[in-house]
């Protein structure tokens, strides 16, 4: 292992009990020393380090359970178990690739698209449970992951049958037992409700194991809180639509996560926001006042009243007044996460927000408004138990920003609880009164300036529109898509054009994220640049190929040529978006910025295509492990912290992904969101504007799906006006990958995104870029649907961004 390779692990090791989250615990844990220890489950020896597809980093190790707690000294006592386990996994997954098959074939289509992203559910197994001892660990994984979205089935969200038995079982028969859950989202834990002990270990990358092994000794201690609300399979709503593969309605509009939970009063298993320490808390004193205008800040003390050290996450949640629009209970509007704790340590903790963050949205009059009454403030650790500390009473309306209508009507009108649940504070709770003029109101100028076209002008339409495209290579076939498009670096998932490198303008190199940077492990370098070996194709799409175009691809992929040398790049696998966001620690999410900024730098990266920071809007969404939260501040924070840690690195930026309403992945390329512009401005791209706002991203990426009619892509509102104009965006846009490629839906009624209309839409990049996109973009010029001086602003935009990151 290199230097920096053991520098970034040692940097990240200390926080990753950060990022998981105790749900239950009885004190049998920390363990006082390493012994004999019982580990059964899916994830003891199969440990999920992250999600599959483009979110995949190669690591050059990855430490799984077994080996963490092996590694810790612990003596495991259930290899029979674990090897016996091996044969039902081995058996289920031939038997799962044989069925995508035959059903390819009955379908005739290739088994390489149909069976892109599908994750076998976990198997039933009947096995013994050998080597059983007093002590006991039993680790569930999932795994998930693009094109494909999980489902309300036993072995996905729902628990098998097998892992329900084995773990009452443990539960029943062990003194100390840990359920240790090494998922991305949620699953039902319902049935298991009496475990005494359980973790979410979530996925952290390359020291999964040997954090856990940490953790159970004692040596650190958990401190994450839940960034989406885990309930009940039975109790998440079901008035949105989700996974159609043409229309999916957001009826729920803006009353997402703990914000339906919390309004309509339904019981939740694990709310938003809740983590259970090693140690407890208690909080005191709080204290709120107005600073400068219209600056909400509450103090409160937190002291640590067990035995153990701790960290505790502060929480602050306003409660909006209801008048002409209704609101949700309750939204977060700040929080602040503590030192380090020993037992009886106390800290005083600051939480401040600008009361003007919290508008609403009037889609009638496009307005964003604030209107009179009491803006109730609660403290507390998590959505669930909070304590008014003080109102604020706003006197009179106040319009805060008036903005261009955008979306269109979806064809139909936003749910809102019958009875929205309402608390009126003690009349001892303090009150401070606001008048409207201290709430800074603000214009939009939808003129934005323009960038220098001079550079664009004198380059030609053909040039303009190689500048528009990603850099395609004819002879890279099929191998010019993800993982293989990059020649500068290989494994890189695409580049700009190269063809103007003669006239000075340089390319720049993109790699996939989030959990890291995705690069070949193994490549060599000849005269038409990179060329990675075994591995850039996944195992999982080469085995769904026909037996000779694997064993070419194998071939072509494996073996250097004759003099060739063989070199390596190997990235560290940083914990998935939800692990970072579940840490509540924003210099956790900025030192992960700078692992991965430090790599970049490294091996000639200019752009990361990440963070990937959409909603958490339903559990069943294959990517959400890559995805931060249920809740827009949570996200955008996040985002705009790792932002902030990789663009602290001279040549390296960020592309926040994926703009927007991306939010599953039933045919993710052509399915239209249907979202009224309410729930799209205070949902869906409020973690896009905080993390513009803050963090200034080189790059954003817009998403696949059609929003209300029109492909993200394609939308001028939205690019122009709203992320331009609106959040202040200087960089560049792009698209997503292929987005006009193959893998369409044949039952789908959209039309596929062009390569003209994205970039009259004011987007800069067309990606990853072929022959017949760049066409399309020339003869689009050519036939006067796409101006010139469209094209020019567009090139010019990238042109700076190039000369910014490329030195
Ligand atoms: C994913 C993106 C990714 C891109 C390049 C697409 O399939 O949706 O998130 O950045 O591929 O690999």
């Amino acid at each position: 292992m290199q230097n920096y390779e053991r520098e970034h692990l040692a940097k990240l090791r200390p926080y990753l009990s950060e990022c998981m989250v105790l749900l239950k615990s009885n004190g049998a844990f920390p363990l006082a020393g390493a012994g004999e220890i019982a580990l059964y489950g899916s994830g003891a020896r199969h440990t999920v380090k992250g999600g599959t597809g483009s979110g995949e980093v190669n690591s050059r190790s990855f430490v799984t359970v077994e080996q963490g707690l092996k590694g810790a000294g612990f003596t495991v006592t259930t290899s029979e178990w674990m090897d016996a386990y091996d044969g039902v996994l081995r058996d289920a997954h031939a038997e799962f690739i044989r069925l995508i098959k035959k059903r390819a074939r009955e379908r005739h289509t290739l088994a390489v698209m149909d069976g892109m992203g599908a994750v076998m559910p976990e198997p039933e197994y009947d096995l013994p449970l050998s080597g059983i001892r007093d002590t006991a660990v039993y680790v569930l994984s999932r795994i998930s992951g693009e094109g494909n979205d999980r489902e309300f089935q036993k072995g996905d969200i729902l628990l098998s049958e097998s892992e329900k038995r084995d773990i009452l079982f443990l539960q029943r028969n062990c003194s100390k037992f840990l359920l240790v859950l090494n998922v991305g989202g949620p699953v039902d834990l319902e049935p298991v409700l009496e475990v005494d002990n359980i973790l979410i270990l979530s996925q952290l990358g390359s020291e999964t194991g040997a954090a856990l092994a940490d953790l159970i000794l004692g040596k650190t201690f958990p401190s994450g809180k839940l960034a989406t609300t885990w309930a009940a399979s039975g109790d998440y709503p079901d008035i949105g639509e989700f996974g159609d593969i043409n229309e999916t309605r957001y009826k729920e509009g803006i009353y997402v996560g703990y914000r339906y939970f919390d309004s309509a009063e339904v019981p939740v298993l694990f709310p938003f926001g809740f983590g259970l320490g090693y140690t407890s808390f208690e909080l005191y004193q709080a204290e709120c006042e107005l600073e400068q205008a219209d600056t909400v800040s509450v103090s409160v003390r937190v002291r640590n009243t067990g035995c153990y050290p701790g960290k505790e996450t502060v929480q602050l949640y306003v409660s909006v007044p209801e008048g002409k629009l209704d609101q949700p209970y309750q939204c977060l509007a700040a929080f602040e996460k503590t030192r380090t704790m020993e037992p009886g340590a106390e800290e005083e903790i600051r939480l401040r927000f600008s009361l003007h963050d919290v508008a609403s949205f009037d889609a009638e009059l496009a307005e964003w408004i604030m209107e009179a009454g009491d803006y109730v403030l609660r403290i507390g650790t998590n959505s669930r138990e909070t304590t008014v500390v003080g109102t604020v009473r706003l006197t009179d309306s106040v319009k805060v920003c008036r903005v261009r209508s955008s979306f269109g009507i979806p064809d139909f009108s936003d749910w809102k609880p019958e009875n929205r649940r309402t608390e009126v504070p003690e009349e001892t709770v303090p009150c401070l009164i606001i008048e409207p003029g201290r709430i800074p109101v603000s214009e939009v100028s939808y003129n934005r300036d323009k960038p220098d076209c001079a550079p664009a002008k004198c380059l030609s339409d053909e040039e303009l529109a190689y500048l528009s495209v990603g850099a395609f290579d004819p002879r890279a076939g099929v191998l010019n898509v993800i993982g293989n498009a990059g020649r500068s670096v290989a494994g890189a998932a695409g580049e700009t054009s190269r063809m103007l490198k003669y006239q000075g303008i340089p390319s720049l190199v993109m790699a996939d994220g989030p959990a890291g940077l995705r690069l070949a492990k193994d490549y060599v370098k000849g005269k038409d640049g990179a060329r990675a070996l075994g591995g850039s194709f996944p195992e999982s799409m080469l085995e769904l190929l026909p037996s000779p175009a694997r064993f070419l691809l194998r071939l072509m992929g494996k073996r250097p040529g004759k003099k060739e040398q063989i070199l390596h790049q190997y990235c560290t696998a940083i914990p998935i978006g939800t692990a970072v966001a579940q840490s509540w620690n924003l210099e956790f999410a900025t030192l992960c910025g700078d692992i991965v900024g430090e790599e970049m730098e490294r091996f000639g990266v200019h752009l990361w295509l990440a963070p990937a920071l959409n909603i958490h809007r339903n559990i069943r969404c294959g990517r959400n492990f890559e995805y931060f939260s249920e809740d827009p501040l949570v996200s955008g924070l996040f985002a705009a912290a790792l932002t902030n840690g990789v663009q602290a690195h001279p040549g390296c930026g960020t592309t926040v992904k994926h703009f927007a309403a991306n939010n599953q992945e039933t045919n993710r390329y052509n399915s239209n969101s249907q979202v009224s512009e309410r729930a799209m401005r205070e949902i869906y791209l409020r973690g896009f504007e905080i993390c513009v706002k803050r963090s200034h991203p080189y790059a954003l990426m817009t998403s696949y799906n059609l929003i209300n009619g029109t492909h993200s892509s394609e939308r001028r509102d939205l690019i122009e006006d709203i992320l331009r104009s609106e959040f202040g965006f200087r960089g560049i846009v792009m698209t997503d990958w292929v987005i006009n490629g193959g893998t369409i839906n044949r039952a789908s009624l959209h039309p596929a995104p062009e390569a003209w209309k994205t970039a009259a839409a004011g987007s800069n990049l067309f990606m990853p870029g072929s022959r017949r996109d760049w066409k399309n973009i020339v003869s689009a010029l050519r036939g006067g649907e796409l101006s010139r001086e469209q094209l020019e602003t567009n090139v010019a935009d990238l042109i700076r961004v190039i000369n910014e990151l490329v030195k």
